[in-house]
């Protein structure tokens, strides 16, 4: 019975962990992989003022998890809607919203 129980104790404690908080370290890797090529370091190579600084983000109004995963799911104008197109699963959008709100902080 002991033994059953702890089971079902590490099965919860492994999906609560699973289901919790964005992680920014596995959002870096997505973020290189998908990312850099138009935000280098933050920056944007095709429309300048729309940066992934902290600065930009909030005059964007892109400053909040909800409008980055946003965002990262539907595009918008050449910014492909990597959610909607299938390239990125619902949890890489938010684990790479949390590597740029974690950036932006630290100023990349
Ligand atoms: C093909 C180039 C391209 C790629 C690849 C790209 N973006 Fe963008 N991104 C843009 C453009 C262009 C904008 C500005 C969109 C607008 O508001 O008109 C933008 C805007 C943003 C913004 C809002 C910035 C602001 O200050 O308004 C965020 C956040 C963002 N991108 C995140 C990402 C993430 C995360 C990825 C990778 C998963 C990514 N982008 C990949 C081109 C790109």
């Amino acid at each position: 019975m002991k033994i059953i129980i702890s089971a079902v104790a590490i099965t919860l404690i492994s999906f609560a962990n699973s289901a919790t908080a964005a992680d920014a370290a596995q959002g870096k890797d997505i973020f290189y992989a998908n990312c850099t090529t138009c935000h280098p370091a933050g920056k944007n190579v095709m429309v300048p003022g729309k940066s992934l600084s902290k600065v930009d983000l909030e005059t964007n109004q892109v400053n909040s998890a909800a409008a980055i995963i946003g965002l990262i799911t539907n595009g918008k104008g050449p910014m492909p809607a990597f959610g909607k197109l299938g390239v990125l699963s619902a949890p890489d959008i938010e684990n790479v919203a949390a590597f740029i709100l974690k950036q932006s902080e630290a100023g990349w």
